[in-house]
This record gives C-alpha cells, structure tokens and sequence, in this order.
C-alpha cells in the first residue's frame, strides 16, 4: 500500500512537471520558485504597490510564461517592476496576454528627470536565455534594463507606450549594457524616448525591429571609458521620431566605438534629424566642439534610407576621432544646413549643400 503511494507521489510530482504550475499571487510564485518548479505559468496577478514581481534567481531549465493580464499597484518609487535573473531559462507571452503598467499614473512628462518618481519596468540579467512574444504596455518609464547578459534573445515582443503621447518621457525601450551577445529581432515599439540605446557591451544585433513615436535607435550616450563594439543595427524602420538612428559619445570623457554597423534600414517622417553622430554629448544638449577621447572606428552606415520633415535636418555629423568608415545612405527632406564635420578624409557625405 504504501509503496503504492509513493509511486503515485511519484507520478504527481512527474506529472506537475511536465504540465507545470499556473500563479495568481506573488506568495504562490515564491513558492513555485522555492520548489523548483520548472514551468511557471504567471496569470491575471495583480503586484501590489513598491514590490517587484520577482523573477530573481530562477533555476537554470526554467520557463515562466505570462498570460491573462499582469498589473501593478502605484507608489512612488524606482522599481523595478519586474526583475528577471538566470542561466538558461525562458520567459514566453501567452497569446492574448498583456503586461499593463499603466505608466499614466506616474506620467508628468518629466520621465526620469523629476517629478514622480518612476519605476523601471524590467530588469533582465541573464546568459543563454530568451525572453519571447510578451506584449507590454504603457512603461512608466524606461522600460527593458539589459544588464550584465551573456547571449540572450528577446524576440517578437511589442511595447506599446502610445497612451504617453502627451505626458511620457525616457520611456526608452531597451538599454543594453556591460552585455555580451544580445540579440533582439522582430520587435515592435512604439513610445518615447530610445528605441534602442546601448551604452556597453559587444556582440549585439537589433534587427528586423520597428520603432515608432519615439527617439530611434541609438548608440550612447557613451563615455565614462565604456566600449561599444560589434553592434549589427539591420532591417529596422523608424517612423515619426525626433531621430533616425544616432551615435553620441559624451564630451570630455573617454570610450570606444568600433565595428558598428547600420544596414537596411527605413526612415520616415523623422522630426529632427535623420542621421545623428556627435561627439559633444552633455545631458543638458550638445555643447561646441567634441573631444577626440571617443574614437569611432569601423563605422558602416549602409542603404539607410527614407525621409525627414522639412522642419528637421537631413544629416549631422561632429566627432573628433573617426576612422575607417563606409557610408552609403539615400535619406530625403529636411535642412542641409549643418556641415558634417570630423568625419574621415575622402568621404562623401550630403551634409550642408543640396541633394
Ligand atoms: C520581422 O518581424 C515581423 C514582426 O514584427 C515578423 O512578422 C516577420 O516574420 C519578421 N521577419 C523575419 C524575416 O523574421
Ligand atoms: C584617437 O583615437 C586613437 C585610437 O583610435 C587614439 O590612439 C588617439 O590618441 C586619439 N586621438 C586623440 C587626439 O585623442
């Protein structure tokens, strides 16, 4: 009889793995977590005010997926909302599920630089892992922290921030850095700040993702000694952003840029300026020339192309340390009224004189 029992035990416990454990509360995923369970269904839980929904320290073999609607109570603090951490495992959007911040409760249109104060929506430090197919809404503020990774993947996820049209700010998409290998395909943003801004890291690849609403996609700010190398921006769209795809190094300060490739990328109705690279970044706004601390070497900006508003600027360029660069980009409209200045001898660039 009773080793009878134990084998049926046995089995509920095999069969508990294979079909997982679904959550409704935060004391039932530290409990999931604490027995080791493997697949960790997270559904229509509501996360009260100042706790972090906390996917910290998952086993290795873990998979946690999301479904039914994901919210979280308001405070005024930092966040993060969610944080995730571990080797090999996944993170993976049921169909019809959405992770809601409902950011308007904190927008004041000040985003990280005052006002209330705002939590971070996701924090994710991790090596050989994926994060797939969630859909988040309304970011109070920046959104996804890519932190310390090694080879992750974060594919077919939408960000969805268009409520904060009026009042959202710094609702950056994804912040990479000290990474190495981040991969990030077939995603779809719409917010209001960075699409993408890597700070540091190397080996990472922004590809096939559409940007909307916000600040395009953008290498830096950079400096601090950081170094940014082999960064693949390719088959992107960018659409009514104040930029198209940008690189800043911050005066005064030193860092690396190398190896950095824009490839196949689409431009439209971009507000400011379609092609951004300065080497005089100060969070207050770029101030006269750029220091030479930064070089960017192996610069690829290859069949970008599409338009900016009339009001914007087609092309800027000022660096003071570049290098062995290729450009090979056909973008339309706005003001030629910059010259592009430091950029290697012998390149032709359409900065300051008309197409
Ligand atoms: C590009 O991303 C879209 C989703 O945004 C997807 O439907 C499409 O299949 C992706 N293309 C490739 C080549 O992966
Ligand atoms: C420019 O960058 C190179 C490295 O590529 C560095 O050795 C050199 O000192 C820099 N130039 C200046 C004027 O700082």
């Amino acid at each position: 009889m009773r080793s009878i029992f134990v084998a049926l035990a046995g089995l509920i416990l095999v069969v508990a793995d294979v079909f997982g454990v679904e959550v409704n509360n935060l004391q039932q995923l530290a409990d999931a977590k604490k027995g080791g369970e493997k697949l960790i269904t997270i559904k229509n839980l509501e996360v009260p005010a100042g706790v972090t929904l906390d996917l910290d320290n998952l086993q290795a073999g873990t998979t946690v997926e999301f479904a039914g609607k994901v919210t979280f109570g308001y405070t005024q603090w930092l966040g993060p909302l969610i944080k995730i951490t571990g080797k090999n495992i996944k993170i993976e959007g049921k169909p019809g599920h959405v992770i809601d911040g409902d950011g308007a409760r904190w927008w004041d249109g000040k985003g990280g630089n005052g006002g209330r104060k705002k939590p971070r929506f996701i924090y994710f430090q991790a090596s050989d892992s994926v994060i797939t197919g969630l859909r988040i809404k309304n970011s109070p503020v920046h959104c996804f922290a890519v932190n310390g990774c090694n080879n992750v993947h974060l594919t077919d996820i939408s960000m969805d921030n268009r409520d904060g049209r009026v009042k959202g700010h710094n609702t950056d998409a994804f912040d990479v850095a000290n990474s190495d290998g981040v991969f990030i395909k077939n995603c779809d943003v719409y917010n209001q700040d960075d699409c993408l801004a890597i700070n540091s890291g190397r080996n990472i690849v922004f590809e096939n993702n559409t940007c909307t609403g916000g600040h395009g996609i953008s290498i830096g700010s950079v400096g601090n000694g950081a170094q940014v190398e082999k960064v693949l921006v390719k088959g992107c769209k960018v659409s009514q952003s104040t930029l198209g795809i940008r690189i800043k190094t911050k005066k005064d300060e030193s860092c690396l840029l190398k190896d950095i490739t824009f490839d196949d990328i689409v431009l439209k109705n971009i507000k400011k300026r379609g092609i951004n690279i300065q080497g005089n970044y100060k969070n207050s706004g770029p101030t006269g020339p750029p220091s030479p601390n930064c070089p960017i070497q192996n610069l690829v900006i290859n069949n970008v192309r599409g338009n900016v508003d009339s009001k914007g600027t087609n092309i800027a360029v000022w660096v003071a340390n570049a290098s062995n660069w290729f450009w090979n980009s056909r973008v339309t409209g706005g003001k030629r009224e910059l010259p592009c200045k430091g950029v290697p001898a012998g390149m032709d660039i359409n900065c300051g004189k008309a197409a």
